[in-house]
């Protein structure tokens, strides 16, 4: 996600920018930017891909006088990394400079109406509209920046964090908050402002969260005022910062593994913004539409990834085959490039990966389309190389994901699957009305089951402080929780080193079974479904062999409490996304069991965030 700095005062504002984008460089970005001004009015903003140090390069002995200014780091959304879509973004005027973090989800259509009230635009950001509209209210109600901001964000869906600076008025910052966040730091007689207090611990102590929906507005002579957006006004609640600097990095989570599994119920939400609406009936992909005909009309979609993105591929084939009755084969990449495979015209390719940049995945895509195959992708980095070899896809949303072993990439992952199975269901009518409308309704209510999973933490970690010293472990599922237990297994072994592998549960009687004693750990998912009872009795052959069996159930199950040793409940759901639901408790244990057998849970040895290499 992007990260924002402000600062109003006495001091010069350009160190405490850039170090405080150094501060949130964590984030992870591919731009950056700063704008600011002074007494003199003398408004001035430089902008750059790449990092920090390229911008530190670019200004060089440019001015950077001003006690007045903002920052900001970019996490692509819309529009490539490069110098234009880099923030901050100024209004046609150049009066006015605004930096952003979030999605605008009705960009488009508020760009339109701008274009032709005569607004030109730079970029393909969404951000860029927001300036223009604030520049637009301003100037056609006649108010202050403060009041055009706030009427402009009644006209904006989507998440924002925003600041804008006013050229012709040096003293102040306004700033705005929706779902991403923003904190101010009360300095002596200034103020600082940041994505979170990474960029202002330094300086103070004493920070105040805005709420969402909540405006505020900082100025050297009027301090620090806030607003409802419905114009209520709101007495600021400032708390003393307690953390330190390198927990705060990861907030106030050990580790950004930890941060990351607990981000998944926003990330899932994002993943979800704008691409369906069950009151509506309405599901779609963007930046995939416009290939849905020749998906259709396609011989079959061969899904190509590695790791944790190719369990995501594997639950993919059972959505896209279950819903839209489209033959999917899902293919390892390292093994699908060199095998000579069949490809033709009518073959759909479909690359999932986190980084976009995984070199396997990469060569498999160029070759299948050298052979003529449509290439689509599913990725969480914008702009990423896999993603401009493609020639159409969706992004994840699910911000920079800093631990190696991949969490909410995943749980984002099946959620796009979710949503192009269910589109293309829809489009082919291979989905009833009233069971597309229930799946609708019950995918936008994982993002709240999520949440409810994630308080089985502390269960968790009581299971893992049992299990920790083992030296194997199986996984089982069945049906959709078939790949559950694959990435179960990958989760456990990639950060603990705890040798584990996962199965079909059927497949246990087929050789796995002769493995189980009282020293072996099984991990089952046994969620309410179609193999239900059958998964029941593989649970019970492995009791018969004194296996110790901790298992995922369908909350209020009864039969398997009876029978492992030990449950985690997870809420009901259909069980085309019991993945991610399920998934969550084995990413918790394997978290779990790794930090107590104290390794290094955000760097495992031997791995890299992303495999660039053959
Ligand atoms: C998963 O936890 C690992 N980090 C690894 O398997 C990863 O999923 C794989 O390397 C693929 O990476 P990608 O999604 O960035 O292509």
């Amino acid at each position: 996600m992007c990260g924002i700095v402000g600062y109003v005062g006495e001091k010069q504002a350009y160190d405490i920018l850039i170090k405080g984008l150094k501060r949130l460089e964590y984030r992870g970005y591919d731009s950056s930017g700063i704008a600011i001004s002074g007494d003199e009015k003398d408004l001035k903003f430089y902008k750059r891909k790449g990092k920090v140090a390229k911008l530190e390069e670019f200004i060089g002995d440019r001015s950077t006088k001003g006690t007045i200014g903002i920052g900001h780091t970019r996490w692509a959304t819309h529009g490539p990394a490069n110098d234009e879509n880099a923030h901050p973004h100024a209004s046609g005027d150049g009066n006015l400079v605004l930096i952003h973090n979030g999605i605008i989800e009705n960009y488009a259509s508020l760009k339109k109406e701008l274009e032709k009230r005569g607004h030109k635009f730079l970029s393909d950001t969404d951000t860029e509209v927001l300036i223009h509209l604030i520049e637009e209210v301003k100037k056609q109600e006649n108010v202050s920046l403060f009041e055009a901001v706030r009427l402009s964000l009644t006209e904006v869906v989507g998440a924002y964090a925003i600041v804008v600076m006013d050229k012709n008025n040096p003293d102040e910052l306004v700033l705005a908050k929706k779902s991403s966040p923003l904190v101010i730091g009360i300095g002596d007689n200034d103020f600082y402002v940041g994505s979170d207090a990474t960029p202002i611990i330094e300086y103070t102590k004493n920070v105040v969260y805005l709420e969402d929906e909540e405006i505020a507005i900082i100025s050297k002579k009027n301090g620090l005022k806030i607003k409802k957006l419905n114009n209520q006004d709101i007495s600021p609640t400032i708390q003393e910062l307690q953390m330190k600097l390198d927990v705060l990095e990861k907030g106030g989570y050990p580790h950004f593994m930890l941060k990351e599994i607990f981000e998944q119920p926003k990330t899932i939400l994002d993943c979800m913004r704008g691409r369906v609406n069950a009151q509506k009936g309405f599901v779609s992909l963007g930046g995939i539409e416009d290939y849905a005909t020749k998906i259709l009309n396609a011989n079959r979609i061969i899904i190509i990834a590695c790791g944790t993105s190719w369990h995501a591929g594997l639950v993919g084939e059972y959505l896209i085959e279950d819903l839209a009755r489209i033959n999917v084969e899902v293919e390892y990449a390292s093994e699908f490039r060199y095998r000579n495979p069949i490809i033709n015209e009518n073959d759909i390719v479909l690359a999932i990966s986190q980084s976009g940049e995984t070199a396997d995945t990469l060569a498999a895509i160029k070759l299948a389309k050298s052979k003529g195959a449509t290439i689509l992708g599913i990725c969480n980095v914008v702009g990423s190389t896999i993603s401009r070899e493609t020639h159409a896809g969706a992004y994840t949303h699910a911000g920079p994901e800093i631990g190696v072993a991949s969490t909410k990439a995943f749980t984002a992952q099946v959620t796009v699957l979710s949503l192009l199975a269910l589109s293309l269901a829809q489009k082919k009518g291979t989905i009833e009305k009233s069971k597309l409308n229930r799946l609708l309704f019950e995918l936008e209510s994982i993002p709240e089951k999520v949440a409810e999973v994630l308080k089985s933490d502390d269960l968790c970690k009581e299971i893992a402080a049992i299990y920790k010293d083992v030296n194997n472990a199986l996984y089982l599922g069945r049906g959709y929780s078939f790949p559950v237990a694959l990435e179960g297994a990958l989760k456990l072994k990639e950060i603990s080193y705890i040798h584990a592998e996962g199965y079909p549960a059927a497949e246990m009687k087929h050789g796995p079974i002769a493995l189980i004693d009282e020293e072996m750990p099984v991990f089952v998912v046994a969620t309410k479904g179609p193999s239900y009872e059958k998964v029941v009795s593989n649970i019970q052959e492995v009791k018969a062999r004194k296996g110790k069996v901790i298992s995922i159930v369908t909350k209020g199950d009864e039969d398997v409490k009876k029978a492992a040793d030990h449950v985690i409940e997870i809420p009901h759901t259909e069980e085309q996304f019991a993945p991610i639901l399920a998934t969550i408790p084995f990413q918790l244990l394997s978290y779990h069991m790794a930090v107590m057998r104290e390794c290094n849970v955000d760097q495992p040895r031997n791995l890299a965030k992303s495999v660039t290499v053959e």
